[in-house]
């Protein structure tokens, strides 16, 4: 979700605006991919190097998590979204904690949608601890295979992502989901991210619908045959 900042700039205003606004965009999205049937959003939205940032931003982006639990998780909840947050939590302030723990719980018994929120995540720090737990459950080298390791990453309740937006021009991934975004197909938009809405993630959906996955092999990958009950 990048490109707040400059949003805010454009108009004069202050950084934190444009983060306020992003809360909006990410608000609406979660409702547009929700009416679309996407089971499982990730959103990236704050990452283990965000800290570096003027102290100022930093204290906005933290009380900002504590007005948009407040303000958005009932109604979330009350859509079917399923709140998941991933990251270290070891380094954020206890209120952060505290929202954290009430949004997740909130939203618990919830299985319409996983909305997962990358918060003081970078997908290098992932990949570490993922080893660390393994390690710690006594996993050795013998032990470690792809999958063994997939189930200590801290996404290791939703399924590899199929797509991989970036708003804001970069092209880059940015210590995002390393691991898990092997096989994404990765969509890069200069919108910047508090102007995102539903013709910009349908625009989205458009360019993936016409990529072709083949997952290394020569031929495109064919969706898995249905039984007569689930069309
Ligand atoms: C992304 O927007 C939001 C966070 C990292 C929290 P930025 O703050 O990176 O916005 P730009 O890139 O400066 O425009
Ligand atoms: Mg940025």
């Amino acid at each position: 979700m990048d490109g707040n900042g400059r949003w805010a700039s454009r108009r004069r205003m202050p950084r934190v605006l444009g983060h306020e606004q992003g809360v909006e965009a990410l608000v609406r999205t979660v409702r547009a991919c929700a009416e679309r049937g996407i089971e499982y959003l990730t959103v990236f939205a704050f990452s283990s190097e965000n800290w570096k940032r003027p102290e100022e931003e930093v204290s906005g982006l933290m009380k900002l998590v504590l007005v948009a639990v407040s303000k958005h998780v009932q109604q979330l909840a009350e859509a079917g979204v399923r709140i998941h947050i991933v990251g270290d939590r070891s380094k954020v302030s206890d209120k952060v904690k505290a929202s954290w723990d009430q949004a997740e719980a909130a939203t618990r018994h919830n299985s319409r949608m996983v909305l997962s929120v990358a918060f003081n995540y970078g997908g290098r720090w992932d990949i570490v601890q993922a080893c660390r737990r393994a390690m710690a459950d006594g996993l050795g080298p013998d032990d470690l295979s792809e999958a063994t390791l997939a189930r200590y990453m801290a996404l290791s309740h939703a399924p590899d992502p199929d797509l991989f937006i970036r708003t804001g021009g970069e092209l880059r991934i940015s210590n995002f989901l390393l691991w898990q975004a092997a096989y994404a197909e990765l969509y890069f938009t200069d919108c910047l991210w508090p102007d995102f809405d539903a013709g910009q993630l349908d625009a989205a959906l458009a360019a993936y619908a016409a990529r072709e996955r083949r997952f290394g092999d020569v031929k495109p990958a064919t969706a898995p045959a249905r039984t007569a009950e689930e069309v």
